[in-house]
C-alpha cells in the first residue's frame, strides 16, 4: 500500500495570477501570481477590540504579511459555552485577513481548553507523575484521553471545518499546539495498558521485555501496569522508553482524529507545530500524519552557537519531511519572556534567522505572535508589531524583510541538496536523557551538535533522519549517538560503506536493543564487523580528559569518555595515551574491498580534531559545500541552485564569487566579489560558473 500523498505547501506558495475580483478564493485586488515564500504569524485578534483589526490588517499589507495563524488560543472565545459557538467575531477577522491578501492557517483550539470544560468534567485535566491534577489558568492543562476532551476538542474542530472549509482566506489546518505534555491519570494509565497489550500481546512478553525479573518489578497481569509516577528510586527504563512512545502515540491519536475531519471537509493541508529537539513527540513517527511538516524555534541571541544549533533543528524539520518544503511556524523576532534573562535579537540577527530557515528548506518563516500582548503571560514577549508601534526600529525592519523575502520566489519549493545524513531517534534521546547511565555528559543531542556543526561549518547540507529511514540516496551517514537501535536499522546503516559509501560512529552507538535491553558480547554489537572494531569497556573519563595520540591528526587531549577497544580489521588512526588504556584505538578507519570507508569514533575528541575527521569523511564520500572558500565567520548553505551566505564576522568579510553572481536580496557583486557587512546576509544567484542566474522558465 502507498502513503497517500502530501498535500504539501504548494496550494500556499505557488499561486495562479489573479484578476481582481478574477478566481473564485482569490484576492479581490488581484496579484500577479507565482512563487512566495511566506511570512506571518500567529494572531491573535480575540486579545483586541475591532478597531485594532483594521490597523493589523493595513500594516500586515505593508509588511508584506501573507499567512498569519488564528485561533490557536481561542476557545474560550469560540465555544463560550458548551455547545455554543461564537462564529461572527471569526467570519469578521478572516474576511478582512482575505480583503488584505492574508491568507489563515486555521487552528483547532484544542491546546487550551475552556475553563468549563474542567468545572463540567474534572478528569478532562490531565494529572502529573506526583498525582497532582493540574487546574485551568494557565494552558494545556488537558488530559489526552479523557473522552469528554475529545469529543469536545473534535466538536470544536468540525465545528470550525464545516464553517469556513470554503472561506477563501483558508490555506492550511493547524491542529492543536506544540504537542508533547504527558499525563499519568487513571485515564491515561488504562490507554498505556491497551497500548502495550498491542504492542506485547501477553504479560510474559512485556515482563521480558522491561526485565521485570530486576528488582522484582514482574507483572501477573496488564492491570498491573501504572504509568511510570513518582517512585522512590530509579524507573525502570524499558518503562519509561515505553511510556514516552505511548504518550507520542496518544497525542498523535488525537491529532490523527481531528485531521481526519479536517481532511474530510476541506482541500487545504493539515500541519501541527513541532517544537526541535524539544519535542516530547517521536516526530518521525508522526511524520507520514502531517501534510506540512512545522517548527517552532526560538534560538537564543545571545548564544555564540546558536546559529549552527538552529541549521541542526532546520535540517532536522527538513528530515522530518523527507526534504519536502517545511514552513517555521514560530520564532521570535526580538526577546522571548521565559528564558530567565532574555536577550532580544538584533534586527540583524532577525533577518538571518529567517533567511537560515529557507536555506535549510523552509518555504515560508512565520513568529510568535503579530501583535505584542498587553495582558497575560507574553506581554513581555516580543512581537512583529510591539507595544510602541508601527514607527519604530523593530517594525521597520519587520517590514523591510517582507520586502525581502518577497523577492525570494525563486527558492521556493526547491530542494536541500543533502547527500549527508546524521541519524538519531526520539526513543534513543529518550533513553539517553535517562539517570544512571555510565555518563549524563554524554548526551545524544549535544554529541549531534558537535557531529553536525563542522558539515555546517563548510556549507556541506545534511538531512538528520531516523535509523530506519531510507539512506541510499546519502553517500556520507553519520551516526553521533544511537545507544538503541534495532537489529534491522543497525543492519541498514551497516550496508551504507558495503555499498561504497562513507560510515561515521561516535561513542556508545548500538549498545542497547529498542526496549533498553544491553547487547552482550563486544561493542558496538551490530557494528562491530563492519567497524573492524571490537569494544569490552565504557570509561568515562576524568575531568582532565586523557591525552590521545595521533600522526594523522596530532596529538590532543580528548574528554567525557573512552572505550577499551582492538582493532579488528580497521586501520588505527589515533590511540590513548592513558596508563591502563594506553595503545587502545580513539579512533579507527576501516576501508571495504568496495572503497566504502566505516570510521569509529570510541571518545569525544578536541573538537578541531572532530572537525577535521567530519571534513576528511566527507571529502572520502566525495561531498563538499557549494563553495571552495568562504571567509571565516560567515555561513553558507545551498538550497536549489541559491547560496546563501551570513556574516556573523564582526567586520566585512569579502566572498569570491562566480562574475556574473547576483544577489536576490540587492547587494552589489563587484568583478564576482560579494562584500558583506557585519550581520550581513546575501541570497546569490549564480555563485559558481555553470549555475543560473535567472529565473528558469515555468
Ligand atoms: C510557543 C507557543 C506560543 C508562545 C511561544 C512563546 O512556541 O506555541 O504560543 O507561547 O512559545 O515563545
Ligand atoms: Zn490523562
Amino acid at each position: 500500500m502507498t502513503a497517500p500523498a502530501r498535500r504539501g505547501l504548494a496550494s500556499l506558495t505557488h499561486r495562479p495570477a489573479c484578476r481582481p475580483g478574477g478566481h473564485p478564493g482569490g484576492h479581490p485586488g488581484g496579484h500577479p501570481g507565482g512563487r512566495r515564500v511566506l511570512y506571518g504569524a500567529d494572531y491573535n485578534p480575540e486579545q483586541w477590540p475591532r478597531a485594532t483589526w483594521r490597523e493589523d490588517v493595513a500594516l500586515m499589507r505593508e509588511a508584506h504579511v501573507n499567512l498569519v495563524t488564528v485561533g490557536v488560543f481561542s476557545w474560550s472565545v469560540l465555544e463560550p459555552a458548551p455547545g455554543e459557538y461564537a462564529f461572527g467575531w471569526l467570519d469578521e477577522v478572516l474576511d478582512l485577513l482575505h480583503e488584505n491578501g492574508v491568507s489563515v492557517d486555521l487552528a483547532t483550539p484544542s491546546a487550551s481548553p475552556p475553563p468549563w470544560l474542567a468545572a463540567l468534567h474534572p478528569r478532562t485535566s490531565s494529572v502529573d507523575a506526583r498525582g497532582v491534577r493540574m487546574s485551568v489558568g494557565s494552558r494545556n492543562h488537558f488530559c489526552p484521553s479523557a473522552p469528554e476532551y475529545r469529543e469536545a476538542a473534535l466538536r470544536a474542530a468540525t465545528a470550525l471545518v464545516e464553517r469556513y472549509a470554503g472561506h477563501p482566506a483558508l490555506a492550511l489546518w493547524h491542529v492543536g499546539n506544540e504537542f508533547g505534555q504527558e499525563c499519568f491519570c487513571d485515564l491515561c494509565a488504562a490507554a498505556l495498558r491497551r497500548w502495550l497489550v498491542a504492542r506485547y500481546g501477553d504479560v510474559d512478553a512485556l515482563n521480558d521485555a522491561w526485565g521485570t525479573a530486576f528488582w522484582s518489578q514482574r507483572y501477573r497481569s496488564f492491570d498491573e501496569v501504572v504509568p511510570p509516577r513518582a517512585v522512590p528510586y530509579l524507573h525502570n527504563p524499558a518503562q519509561h522508553v515505553d511510556w514516552r512512545r505511548f504518550s507520542s502515540d496518544q497525542l498523535r491519536s488525537l491529532y490523527r482524529e481531528q485531521a481526519a475531519v479536517l481532511r474530510a471537509g476541506s482541500d487545504a493541508p493539515v500541519t501541527t507545530n513541532f517544537m526541535g529537539f524539544f519535542g516530547g513527540v517521536d516526530q518521525h513517527s508522526w511524520a507520514a500524519d502531517l501534510d506540512v511538516v512545522s517548527d517552532d524555534h526560538y534560538g537564543d541571541p545571545q548564544d555564540p552557537a546558536s546559529p549552527a544549533r538552529s541549521a541542526l533543528t532546520h535540517d532536522l524539520t527538513r528530515g522530518v519531511g523527507g526534504g519536502e518544503p517545511w514552513l517555521l511556524m514560530e520564532q521570535a523576532a526580538g526577546a522571548v519572556n521565559w528564558r530567565p534573562h532574555n536577550v532580544p535579537k538584533t534586527t540583524a540577527q532577525m533577518l538571518q534567522d529567517s533567511l537560515r530557515a529557507v536555506a535549510h528548506g523552509a518555504d515560508g518563516v512565520c513568529y510568535f505572535q503579530w501583535r505584542q500582548s498587553t495582558a497575560g503571560s507574553e506581554s513581555f514577549h516580543s512581537a512583529l508589531l510591539p507595544h510602541a508601534g508601527p514607527d519604530t526600529h523593530l517594525h521597520r525592519a519587520v517590514r523591510e524583510q517582507g520586502r525581502l523575502l518577497a523577492g525570494l520566489g525563486d527558492v521556493v519549493g526547491t530542494r536541500v541538496p543533502a547527500r549527508a545524513a546524521l541519524v538519531v531517534d526520539w526513543p534513543a534521546m529518550w533513553a539517553g536523557e535517562l539517570p544512571a547511565r555510565p555518563s549524563d555528559r554524554l548526551r545524544v543531542v549535544e554529541q549531534l551538535e558537535a557531529y553536525h556543526r563542522p558539515l555546517w561549518r563548510a556549507g556541506i547540507a545534511t538531512d538528520v533522519v531516523a535509523s530506519d529511514a531510507e539512506l541510499d540516496a546519502y553517500d556520507l551517514v553519520v551516526v553521533p549517538s544511537l545507544p538503541l537501535v534495532s537489529d534491522a536499522a543497525a543492519a541498514s546503516i551497516a550496508s551504507v560503506p558495503q555499498r561504497g559509501g562513507v560510515l561515521l560512529v561516535g561513542p556508545f552507538s548500538g549498545v542497547q536493543d529498542p526496549t533498553t535491553r544491553v547487547r552482550t558480547g563486544l561493542f558496538p554489537g551490530p557494528w562491530t564487523d563492519v567497524l573492524g572494531v571490537a569494544g569490552e569497556e565504557w570509561r568515562p573519563l576524568p575531568d582532565a580528559g586523557v591525552t590521545v595520540r595521533s600522526a594523522t591528526y596530532g596529538d590532543h587531549v580528548a574528554r567525557v569518555w573512552s572505550e577499551r577497544l582492538t582493532a579488528r580489521g580497521a586501520e588505527v588512526l589515533a590511540t590513548y595515551d592513558d596508563g591502563d588504556l594506553a595503545g587502545s584505538p580513539a579512533l579507527t578507519r576501516r576501508v571495504l574491498p568496495g572503497g566504502g570507508q566505516a570510521w569509529y569514533v570510541s571518545t569525544v575528541p578536541d573538537p578541531g580534531v572532530l572537525e577535521r575527521v567530519l571534513l576528511d569523511c566527507a571529502a572520502a564520500a566525495g561531498v563538499h559545500g557549494p563553495l571552495p572558500l568562504v571567509p571565516d565567520g560567515v555561513e553558507v548553505a545551498q538550497r536549489g541552485d541559491l547560496v546563501f551566505l551570513l556574516n556573523h564576522a564582526s567586520d566585512e568579510r569579502a566572498v569570491e564569487l562566480a562574475a556574473h553572481a547576483r544577489d536576490l536580496l540587492g547587494a552589489r557583486v563587484t568583478d564576482g566579489v560579494l562584500r558583506l557587512p557585519p550581520g550581513g546576509a546575501a541570497v546569490v544567484a549564480g555563485a559558481r560558473a555553470g549555475d543560473p542566474v535567472a529565473t528558469p522558465p515555468g
